[in-house]
């Protein structure tokens, strides 16, 4: 049986309060001026087009409130939820679909807004999914990309910055459902035991 891929949290032993030290990968300043740097690309390809965002919640809902404020325009959204990994730490290869989109995307410009892009088996089940709901167009934003941890064969065709595989939180993405607020990218290493440290 293959070895399942990890997933991006580092695994805590039993029995240990875990001391978490955070380290800024990328600043908010850098993803900011990131971020508009994307929405000019995006734009330059769809200069008058609608855009109809759709979101996968929960890791994309900063970067899609930024994005969205950048790209001008007329833009809508939507979201979708699902889940690859279960409750565990391992990937089972497996997606499943937690909340649909609420709206048809049948002849929309959609643009699928994702925090990461780790082995890809989440973007891939998705992109199969809305192609066969026949969009005008269907593009991929992910902020992050881990590209060496890729299994699935997929590109995002609008990258913001391609990352090495440490396990990161922060601008939406989470430990435990935490981290989310944090307003740069943060690599979070576990230690024995003690408290949260932040390194400049
Ligand atoms: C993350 C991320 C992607 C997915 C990428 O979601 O937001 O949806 O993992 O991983 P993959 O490329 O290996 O499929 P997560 O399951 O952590 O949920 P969250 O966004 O609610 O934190």
């Amino acid at each position: 049986m293959p070895t399942k891929p990890a997933k991006r949290s580092p695994r805590m032993k039993a029995g240990h309060r875990a001391e978490e030290t955070l380290r800024v990968l990328i600043s908010h300043s850098r993803i900011h001026t990131r971020v508009r740097q994307m929405a000019q690309e995006i734009r330059r390809d769809f200069p008058n087009e609608p855009m109809h965002l759709v979101g996968v919640l929960k890791g994309s809902i900063l970067f899609l409130a930024d994005l969205a404020r950048e790209l001008g325009g007329e833009v809508s959204f939507d979201f979708i939820s699902v889940s690859s990994y279960g409750k565990g730490m391992d990937s089972t290869g497996e997606v499943k679909m937690i909340k649909d989109l609420d709206v048809s995307i049948e002849g929309r410009s959609v643009l699928v807004v994702e925090d990461i892009l780790d082995t890809g088996l989440t973007l891939k089940y998705l992109l199969r999914l809305f192609e066969g709901r026949k969009p005008k167009h269907l593009r991929v934003a992910v902020l992050l990309d881990k590209v060496e941890r890729r299994i699935a064969d997929v590109r995002a065709d609008y990258v913001g910055f391609v990352i090495p595989n440490e396990f990161v939180v922060g601008y939406g993405l989470d430990y435990d459902e935490r981290y989310r607020n944090l307003p740069d990218v943060c690599v979070v290493r576990l230690g024995p035991r003690g408290k949260t440290k932040v390194e400049a």
